[in-house]
């Protein structure tokens, strides 16, 4: 049996974006980008940082006195908001919002 030329390049892409997903998720933390952008939204984390920073939501994680300066620290902040705030957040939806703010702000190795 032939297998038509557009069938095999059409698996090469959707191999290859398997392959480029589990990539991205392999940065410092376990967690998805994708995943952590949402919950970050759903918990309304940004409108209480934005209280504290008067209205720049990025602000919060940029600011020269911030507390985290590593993948540590991230994640122990990320569970301090989660428990001190009773978002009932599991541990693997702080992994997914700590690879979201680690690529998007943090960049940390
Ligand atoms: C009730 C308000 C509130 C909510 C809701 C909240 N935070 Fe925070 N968050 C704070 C405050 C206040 C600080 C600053 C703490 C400080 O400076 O001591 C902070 C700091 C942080 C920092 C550290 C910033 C830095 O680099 O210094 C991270 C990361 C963070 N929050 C993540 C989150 C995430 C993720 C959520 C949602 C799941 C969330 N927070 C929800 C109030 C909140």
């Amino acid at each position: 049996m032939l297998i038509p030329a557009k069938a095999v390049g059409e698996w090469v892409l959707a191999v290859t974006a398997v392959v480029s997903m589990f990539a991205s998720a392999t940065t410092a933390a376990a967690g998805e980008f994708a995943e952590g952008k949402k919950l970050v939204s759903e918990h309304n984390c940004e409108i209480c940082h934005n209280n504290k920073t008067l209205g720049d939501a990025k602000a919060i994680y940029l600011r020269k006195d911030r507390k985290v300066t590593s993948v540590e620290k991230l994640k122990a902040q990320v569970a301090v908001c989660n428990s001190e705030l009773g978002l009932k957040l599991f541990p693997d939806e702080e992994e997914h919002i700590v690879a979201y703010l680690n690529d998007t702000y943090y960049k940390f190795k």
